[in-house]
């Protein structure tokens, strides 16, 4: 009960948010009760799952201010729930040591009502993800199969390392997941992919979600691919990625 996942990288536009938004719902299809969290001043989550002109009804940011108390999560679905953010989040993340620690503090208190907790966090290092590292149980790393994405891995396996040893001890990644795959195979992308592999062997998904206009239209009208196009061949895969994370786990 109540296991928290982050889907990190200090990378920007690598699918950290289409991938937590397509888990969260997708994970509550299979009927998990569900908290999805806004972990990213930018809001991304919280638009996709209410649009980006409403607030959110519950704001990540009062852990934060050790508010969590008044946090009561939105609800999406029967079993699907959100703690959003929006700019306002920009300001905490130098706001002093307590922050890496208030988010496990305020999540602690209400995730065993979950089966899982989905956190999306923003492309940095910085203590917004310190916070979340520190609140995990796994991590879950989206990439692209791009020149420089290994380096980033590299830089992100060293900050999971150092959680580990400072104050996560039991933090796990539970994988590496390749994302924006092109359709038409092209050889810089299959050398990355395969270079991928070969270093990271079995924390590398097995399977890799491809680019698809419809993955990226799907949230503006608070979709998941697989409630958007149920038919295509991308909805099969984000089912096959849900079934991959569960089995992981
Ligand atoms: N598999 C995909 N196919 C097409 N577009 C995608 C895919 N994954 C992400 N995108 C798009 O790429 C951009 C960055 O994705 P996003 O999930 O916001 O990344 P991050 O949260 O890592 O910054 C967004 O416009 C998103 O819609
Ligand atoms: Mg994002």
């Amino acid at each position: 009960m109540g296991k928290v996942i982050s889907v990190i990288n200090q990378k920007g536009g690598v699918g950290k948010t289409t991938i937590a938004f397509n888990l969260a719902k997708g994970l509550a299809k299979k009927g998990n009760t569900i908290l999805a969290i806004d972990n990213d001043p930018q809001g991304n989550l919280t638009s996709a799952f209410i649009g980006s002109h409403q607030k959110p009804a519950a704001d990540i940011l009062n852990f934060y201010k050790n508010q969590a108390e008044i946090v009561i999560p939105q609800t999406i679905d029967n079993n699907l729930y959100l703690i959003g953010a929006d700019i306002h989040l920009s300001k905490v993340s130098d706001s002093g040591i307590d922050v890496i620690f208030n988010l496990k503090e305020g999540l602690d208190r209400m995730k065993n009502r979950y089966d899982y907790v989905i956190i999306d966090c923003l492309p940095s290092f910085g203590y917004l993800n310190m916070a979340a590292l520190k609140a995990s149980d796994y991590v879950l790393v989206p990439t692209k199969p791009a020149p420089f994405s290994l380096e980033g891995l590299r830089d992100l396996f060293d900050s999971v390392e150092k959680a580990k040893k400072r104050f996560n001890p039991d933090l796990k990644i539970i994988g590496i997941v390749l994302n924006l795959v092109e359709g038409r195979k092209t050889i810089i992308g299959e050398e990355i992919e395969q270079v991928l592999r070969d270093k990271f062997g079995d924390l590398v998904f097995t399977t890799k979600i491809s680019r698809a206009t419809a993955i990226e239209e799907s949230p503006s009208e608070q979709k998941s691919i697989v409630e958007y196009s149920p038919e295509s061949k991308h909805a099969d895969l984000f089912n096959q990625l849900v079934d991959e994370l569960l089995e992981r786990m």
